[in-house]
């Protein structure tokens, strides 16, 4: 198949078997030559194991020892080597095939080395992945049902899926070549003993992990100089609101703020503003109070007395209000949140509504406000 079709029909669409893609295949390494690098330092290695009779998974990361594998039986468990691309010119000259491929896209080449039974349970990539048979057979059941449930144990790093329906099941024979694109569900088996697996895996940085890194990039070439500015203030009048105007002057100083809607700036300079410069983490009451509690205490007179280290923000988006308190966003009702923000020491003059308890218990609770009786 011609790259351009390998990559207008299958590339990041659905998976491919291309039998005896690599014909005789000669694997590269040896299992003796992944055990050795396994137990070297700075070697990304895991050791599977699974106990079937309690479905107990055990994952030993590396590096490795010669006593870790004098411990493996000769059934189900597998040996997983990152980046052997990097220690191995063989194995990287393995590579070769995919140069139709921009170089940046490819991440390492994976080796692993199995037992009968041997492998890392049924799970979801998040890259595209190109699993070379090297030696031995694999069993490769794969689901590409769309709506596969795709939740995952919690109770192993592995992050196996709970429920896997293959939809098409192979055996794989040195040379042969499974394509899967991201997130289609897998699960590799090793029949009998020596299975060998590459794996070409790709490289597709998360928009999380791209984010925090451009912010990095970003915040290092920012001159210091360019500020949060506002010549323009005017008295406030609603003491402690992130208003319209702020959100004007945060979009001048950050260009590229233009990507957020107004509810996410607000959301996000909220927590910002709050946490800035707090130095001192107020500290929790040791028994919270309860809502029943609460209404109790909540006497005309009452008075609120804001800690010393809380920073206190709110902001309006549509009709909802939310108070900031140190980095914490909690709804609020805008009366409350103003008087909040504008002085230290609050008296009620009246009841607030439900959102107000439970704003005022959870500031409480937080140690951002205490409650006193009113003075007789
Ligand atoms: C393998 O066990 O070699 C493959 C692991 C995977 O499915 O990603
Ligand atoms: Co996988």
């Amino acid at each position: 198949m011609r790259p351009a079709q390998f990559l207008r029909d299958y590339w990041q669409k659905r998976p491919l078997l291309v039998r005896q893609a690599f014909p005789s295949f000669d694997p590269p390494l040896q299992p003796e030559d992944l055990a050795g690098l396994a137990c070297g330092d700075g070697v990304l290695a895991r050791l599977v194991t699974h106990d079937e009779k309690r479905d107990h998974w055990q994952v030993h990361n590396g590096p490795l020892g010669e006593d870790d594998f004098a411990r493996t039986g000769n059934a189900n468990w597998t040996l997983l080597v990152q980046d052997v691309d990097k220690w191995d010119a063989d194995v990287a000259r393995l590579l070769q095939p995919f140069n139709f491929l921009p170089s940046w896209r490819v991440d390492d080449i994976m080796v692993s080395y199995a037992e009968d039974g041997g492998g890392v349970g049924a799970h979801v990539d998040q890259y595209d992945v190109f699993l070379i048979q090297g030696l031995g057979q694999r069993h490769w059941a794969i689901s590409t049902d769309p709506a596969a449930p795709r939740d995952f144990r919690p109770d192993v790093e592995l992050k196996q899926l709970v429920h896997f329906t293959p939809t098409h099941e192979w055996l794989l024979e040195p040379g042969d070549l499974l394509y899967l694109p991201p997130g289609v569900p897998h699960d590799g088996i090793a029949v009998g003993a020596r299975c060998m697996t590459l794996s070409v895996g790709m490289r597709a940085p998360s928009a999380a992990e791209l984010t925090g890194d451009l912010a990095d990039y970003l915040a290092e070439r920012l001159p210091d100089d360019r500020r949060y500015a506002d010549p323009d203030l005017v008295p406030a009048t609603r003491s402690g609101e992130i208003d319209r105007a702020t959100l004007r002057r945060l979009r001048q100083t950050l260009p590229f703020a233009a990507a957020f809607d107004d509810a996410m700036l607000l959301d996000w300079f909220g927590r910002f503003i709050t946490r800035y410069r707090n130095a001192q983490v107020v500290a929790a009451p040791v028994r919270p109070l309860s809502p029943a509690a609460l209404t109790a205490r909540l006497v005309p007179g009452a008075m609120l007395l804001r800690h010393p280290w809380t920073r206190l923000a709110w902001s309006r988006s549509g009709h909802a209000c939310t108070l900031y308190a140190s980095g914490e966003a909690y709804p609020a009702p805008a009366p409350l949140a103003q008087a909040l923000c504008a002085q230290s020491s609050l008296v009620l003059s009246n009841r607030p509504d439900a959102t107000g308890i439970e704003l005022l218990r959870a500031l409480i609770n937080a140690g951002h406000l205490s409650l006193r009786r009113p003075r007789r």
